[in-house]
């Protein structure tokens, strides 16, 4: 069985997360969603809130591969070993992504040996990011084309909109 990670921080998970996925789960049988515990952002929704949000929303999602969402706090390459997966899924935006993850994929195969796939979202997510998506719906903007319908429905009431 071909496992692989998807981590993030989803806060939210977005359209341009689906995309990813989507291409994902025609490479992979099994897809761990990875929501992390990330110290260094602080989210809108707590882990378990984005852990709930994403499986209400990957509920309606079809797919090829098993789709699981679970948290992990420490190293991602432990938590890839943990969960016997043989990648880690990184979606690719624009090149000011490229030189981060560049360095996050050699230090995390340098570590386990893991592979890191990276897949482009379709060109129309290149410009997302779940902070544009926060601060958009934080000022009433319509975010109905960044996000599935209950992601707007949650994040309009955590701000009381
Ligand atoms: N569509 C839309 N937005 C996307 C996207 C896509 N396809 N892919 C990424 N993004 C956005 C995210 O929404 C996020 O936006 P934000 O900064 O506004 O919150 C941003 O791009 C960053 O992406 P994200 O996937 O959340 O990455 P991250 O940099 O926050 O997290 C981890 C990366 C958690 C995977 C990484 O830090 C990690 O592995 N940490 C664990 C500790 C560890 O092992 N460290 C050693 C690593 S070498």
């Amino acid at each position: 069985m071909k496992i692989a990670l998807y981590p993030g921080t989803f806060d939210p998970i977005t359209y341009g997360h689906l995309d990813v996925l989507d291409r994902a789960s025609r490479l992979f049988d099994r897809i761990v969603i990875t929501v992390a515990r990330n110290s260094s952002k602080s989210p809108l929704f707590s882990s378990d809130e984005r852990v709930d949000l994403i499986n209400e929303v990957i509920k309606d999602v079809k797919s090829e591969a098993e789709l699981v969402v679970k948290t992990f706090e420490g190293l991602i390459v432990d938590f890839a070993t943990q969960e016997n997966a043989r990648a880690i899924i990184r979606g690719l935006r624009a090149i000011s992504d490229f030189e981060y993850e560049m360095q996050m994929a050699l230090v995390n195969r340098k570590l386990t040996g893991i592979a890191t796939v990276f897949l482009m979202p379709h060109e129309k997510f290149t410009y997302l990011n779940s902070s544009i998506v926060r601060e958009l719906a934080s000022l009433d903007g319509d975010i109905s084309h960044f996000v599935p319908p209950e992601v707007e429905r949650r994040i309009k009431v955590k701000l009381n909109k």
